[in-house]
């Protein structure tokens, strides 16, 4: 096992041209161990979900490295991050992002289509994985019928699907109560007990402090909490 950090962002820069242009990050730099629980913090317009894409593998930066697993991403191809994004990361955003047509079940199943995953693997993931999460008695049904937690819940068992390394949550509980949201946190705290890194952006202070290690990031700039 190589004992190289899950994310290494060494000086990041990513500026978008304008103009006028901004530098969204500014000279980031940032290490993620394995295992790690870190929560990301800012006021709208810092930088947070410009330093998501990046870690992400949707954004490149615009000067400096970024390691994931301790690839150097900078050298693949749109086709090789697509890959590496699929095996390695998991995302859940705030709005759920799930397909109102599709059952639970297919939700879960359809992110496994580019994740490597053995097909005939797929179908007892899924339901695994929604077992997880609580869900398997709503596998049938349509998301839109489900709340608000539940539907969060879906998105976590989709996320983990392809057994990520590493979990990227952007505004998770932006969407829920503060029970809900507590619940949706518990979660993610017993899947980061079982290895996986956790990155969790957020306004809520009380999600933030959840975390073993938070950031702050004001005007592309991170520090260390
Ligand atoms: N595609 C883009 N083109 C130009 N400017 C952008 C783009 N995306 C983000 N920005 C700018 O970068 C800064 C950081 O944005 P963002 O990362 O979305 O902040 P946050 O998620 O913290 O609200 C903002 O000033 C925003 O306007
Ligand atoms: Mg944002």
């Amino acid at each position: 096992m190589s004992q190289a950090p899950v994310v290494e962002l060494i000086d990041v820069t990513r500026s978008f041209p304008g103009p006028p242009e901004v530098q969204a990050l500014k000279g980031v730099n940032l290490a993620i161990d394995r295992g790690d629980y870190l929560s990301i913090v800012g006021p709208s317009g810092s930088g947070k979900s410009t330093l998501l894409n990046v870690l992400g593998l949707l954004d490149r930066p615009t000067v400096g490295e970024y390691r994931l697993g301790g690839v150097l991403t900078a050298a693949l191809d749109e086709e090789a991050r697509a890959g590496l994004r699929a095996r390695t990361i998991g995302f859940v955003f705030q709005a759920f992002h799930l397909l109102p047509r599709r059952t639970v079940l297919d939700n879960v199943l359809l992110a496994t289509l580019y994740s490597g995953v053995p097909r005939r693997e797929r179908m007892p993931r899924a339901k695994a994985a929604l077992d997880r999460v609580g869900l398997a008695h709503r596998m049938d049904f349509l998301p839109t019928t489900l709340s608000g937690g539940e539907r969060q819940r879906v998105a976590v068992a989709r996320a983990v699907m392809a057994s990520p390394e590493l979990i990227l949550a952007d505004e998770p509980t932006g969407n829920l109560d503060q029970q809900t949201s507590g619940e949706v946190m518990d979660l993610f705290e017993e899947l980061n007990a079982d290895g996986l890194s956790l990155v969790v952006i957020t306004h809520d202070q009380h999600v933030a402090d959840r975390a073993r290690r938070s950031i702050r990031i004001a005007d592309g700039r991170v520090s260390e909490l």
